[in-house]
């Protein structure tokens, strides 16, 4: 597959709001079934990118192009329904509605929204309550999203994001909040999910390498809102590359494809 025929592209990416540069020049091409890991520190523009993506931020300047068109003439929430994304922004927004069941949550990603607007089959439901059951839990169906463990709410919003079959998936640092246990069966349960026939092309953002699943062979690295590097994760994911990202002194040690950030305090 060429750049021209990428699933997604950016070409020259601008974003400033309000006078500050939140992106800048950013310029990418993602191919399908090419996962890729966003790295940065806070601040770098990571939620910003992925919000791009989802058209809940426009360009300044640059273009944005997906597989469904060009930005700006295609129809935004058409390619919505096609984008998974699963975020502590949503997680928010659902806290707020306590009456929300992880059931409805699930329901939800089937319209690309955040209530049930449209009238429900017992066939959705039947297809919600397996989605439930495969990221085991089905136990928690007619909870209240609030009263969810973190882990049980992380694998709420990716049941909801998964059940629309996404062709993007976009996720901001899902582990946050989960415990080593967690974030491992998060991690494995991802992992199985990529490997999958009808997979989606995953966008995984984060503050830490080792969540970096095995299938992500491409990072992107960002600094104040600029790419530092970009590329396969082997040639990316150096000491000197993630100093200069990172600010910090640090080694990586690759231990089965998977790399973890050894910091140094001299
Ligand atoms: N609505 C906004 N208006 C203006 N500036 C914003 C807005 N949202 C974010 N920013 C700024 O854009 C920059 C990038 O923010 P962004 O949320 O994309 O960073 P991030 O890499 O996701 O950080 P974190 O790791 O903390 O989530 C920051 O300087 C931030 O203050
Ligand atoms: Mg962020």
């Amino acid at each position: 597959m060429t750049t021209t025929d990428a699933l997604l592209r950016f070409d020259e990416v601008n974003v400033t709001t309000g006078g500050t540069k939140r992106l800048q020049n950013l310029s990418f091409a993602i191919n399908r079934g090419e996962h890729w890991g966003v790295l940065g520190l806070n601040g770098s523009g990571k939620t910003t990118l992925l919000k791009v993506i989802a058209g809940y931020v426009w360009a300044s300047k640059g273009q944005v192009t997906s597989w469904q068109g060009t930005y700006g003439k295609i129809d935004i929430q058409q390619l919505r329904q096609k984008i998974g994304w699963v975020s502590d922004s949503l997680d928010d927004r659902y806290r707020t509605k306590m009456s929300h069941t992880a059931l409805e949550v699930v329901l939800s990603g089937l319209y690309a929204s955040i209530g049930l607007y449209e009238s429900t089959s017992q066939r959705d439901i039947s297809h919600a309550e397996h989605w439930l059951d495969f990221f085991g839990i089905s136990h928690v169906k007619h909870q209240p999203y609030g009263q969810l463990s973190q882990g049980e709410k992380k694998r709420a919003l990716l049941a909801r994001a998964w059940i629309a079959k996404p062709t993007l998936l976009l996720l901001d640092e899902p582990c946050t909040g989960l415990d080593v246990k967690g974030r491992e069966e998060f991690l494995s349960t991802l992992e199985g999910l990529l490997q999958l026939d009808d997979a989606p092309t995953l966008l995984y953002v984060t503050h830490h390498l080792e969540e970096l699943p095995s299938s992500i062979e491409n990072v992107l690295l960002l600094k104040n809102g600029e790419i530092l590097q970009q590329g396969k994760k082997f040639n990316t994911l150096t000491a000197d590359n993630i100093q200069e990202a990172f600010q910090v002194n640090a080694d990586i040690i690759w231990e089965n494809e998977r790399p973890w950030l050894v910091v140094s305090n001299s």
